[in-house]
């Protein structure tokens, strides 16, 4: 899909289709009310009529405006004008470029960036119109043997400002958006892949082909033989025949700034192990890489925009099998911090493989911050549902910042206390450490335990399990989140020197 931005006159645009707004209660935007004028109230005279009422994502095609150089007109209702906000205008998007799409336009001009969305400016709304608009016509049909095709699809659109004067920041906004949706769509491609597509080792051949790319990208696979202190890790693995790999990819683009380093969970499938998941939904484990998949995506897009940063990614990857070589509750292992766990059910894997991706953070380089990103626990989806990310940080600034990131590019966080008070529920008779807590709080267990690795940096702990995909049979599919917000942290990163 070719994104371009504009100014001109809605009526001078010779095009497909031309797209403006109308609110409720029928009432004309700006842009609608100039094709109004020049067409000697056609669009009025519709509106009168009771074809459209204007809530938010109604659409009515018109062919025939006179006055207009477009052969079609295409009416999107936006609801009430105050309350027109973030998640509304995202969906008139949608739906707008979802429709042009069903109905044959190829290519369009579209002025819903004109309109006022509350509290954002003309930058924003072409970033969040071309990030809904590359994700609205998202597929993913590589593995059916025919791919439905669409008969006159959309190949091109044009988003319009208001002033010329505008232009400029437009194109930057658009250049940045586009470098996001790809990275989203990187993230989508990899984490709706079958695990038995998708395993440790073709992660790491992915990261491989990444790097070839870009020249300020390099990466390092360590395979077995080179894991042998990571003892958590290794315990995952050994349930599975697929091997594991531990992927390192590293962004360099500044000589002065200590990296900011990425840690994605990478559970290729998720079975449970000796402790068993039941079988209604398991499909969805294959989604347990979610984590690493929006590193790569998020990667991917910071080297596209050739951010002034350093960023390592870190990707533990395996697959979580029962087996007779695999882990049982009750073993005792020792992580490559040396401090030893009792694994007490099988799991709870993911916090045994990121463990030791912290550490080896720590032991091998002087990380800023690092993030980790995992669909760690079933818990965080009865706690926040699907819209936000749980996030938990050792770090005051560090979590303003990442909910600051989340709010502006429209892929939130929430805060989740990461008290003290939490840790004791992680006490093992036997071990320095249990890898579960009790019943209650187990999202804040599941943080307490990572907690326990990151003492030497400043650490943020994002936990996708109920945002990563949606569920159901229609929809379902990876969202690529947070990509969005990892990416929008690292550009603010860029510009302000605090170091948070
Ligand atoms: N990958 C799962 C978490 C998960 C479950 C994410 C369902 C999304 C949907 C994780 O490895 C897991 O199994 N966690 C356990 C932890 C428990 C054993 C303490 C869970 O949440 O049940
Ligand atoms: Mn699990
Ligand atoms: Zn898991």
């Amino acid at each position: 899909m070719e994104f371009n931005v504009k100014s001109g006159h809605p009526e001078k645009q010779r095009t497909a289709c031309i797209v403006v707004g109308v609110y409720e209660p029928r009432r004309l935007s700006d842009v609608a009310r100039r094709i109004d004028e020049v067409s000697k109230g056609q669009l009025s005279a519709i509106l009168r009529r009771g074809d459209l009422e204007g809530k938010a994502g109604q659409t009515l095609l018109l062919h025939n405006i006179k006055g207009t150089m477009a052969d079609r007109v295409l009416l999107v209702g936006c609801g009430r004008e105050r309350e027109l906000g973030d998640n509304q205008y995202r969906q008139i998007i949608r739906k707008a470029i979802q429709t042009l799409h069903e109905t044959g336009s190829m290519e369009a001009v579209c002025h819903l960036t004109e309109l006022n969305v509350r509290g954002r400016d003309t930058a924003w709304r072409i970033r969040q119109a071309i990030e809904a608009a590359q994700s609205a016509l998202y597929t993913f049909d590589q593995l059916k043997s025919q791919q439905e095709a669409t008969r006159r699809p959309l190949r091109k659109i044009v988003f319009s400002v208001a002033s010329r004067r505008e232009l400029q920041m437009a194109e930057q906004a658009s250049f940045e958006a586009q470098k996001i949706a790809d990275g989203v769509k990187l993230a989508k491609d990899l984490a709706n892949l079958p695990s038995n597509h998708c395993t440790p080792t073709f992660l790491a051949d992915k990261a491989k082909s990444l790097c070839k790319l870009h020249d300020n990208l390099s990466c390092k696979i360590l395979t077995e033989a080179r894991m042998k202190d990571m003892g958590a890790l290794l315990a995952v693995a050994k349930g599975s025949k697929e091997k594991p790999r531990f992927i390192v990819l590293e962004y360099n683009n500044n000589k002065k700034k200590d990296p900011i380093v990425l840690v994605g969970k990478g559970v290729t499938f998720d079975s449970g192990g000796i402790s068993l998941k039941p079988s209604k939904d398991m499909d969805e484990m294959k989604y347990d890489m979610c984590g690493a998949a929006s590193v790569f995506g998020t990667i991917s897009a910071v080297a596209e925009l050739q951010l002034p940063i350093n960023v390592v990614g870190i990707i533990p990857a395996v697959e979580n099998m029962p087996g007779s070589q695999a882990v049982k509750p009750g073993d005792i292992v020792t992580s490559l911090s040396g401090q030893t766990i009792e694994i007490l059910n099988t799991d709870a894997e993911g916090r045994l493989i990121l463990c030791d991706a912290l550490t080896y953070a720590e032991q091998n380089y002087k990380p800023d911050v690092v993030i980790d990103i995992a669909t760690l626990t079933g818990a965080c989806v009865v706690a926040l549902g699907k819209y936000p990310h749980g996030l938990m940080t050792n770090h005051n600034p560090l979590t303003n910042d990442l909910l600051a990131a989340g709010k502006f590019s429209g892929d939130r966080a929430w805060e989740l206390p990461l008290w003290d008070d939490y840790q004791s529920d992680l006490d093992s008779p036997f071990a320095d450490i249990a890898n579960i807590g009790g019943r209650e709080a187990g999202t804040i267990t599941a943080a307490c335990f990572l907690s326990r690795f990151t003492r030497k940096y400043n650490w943020a702990h994002l936990d996708i399990a109920g945002t990563a995909w949606t569920s159901g049979k229609k929809d379902k599919g990876a969202t690529g989140r947070p990509v969005p917000l990892l990416t929008q942290y690292l550009i603010n990163r860029c510009s302000d020197d605090s170091s948070s």
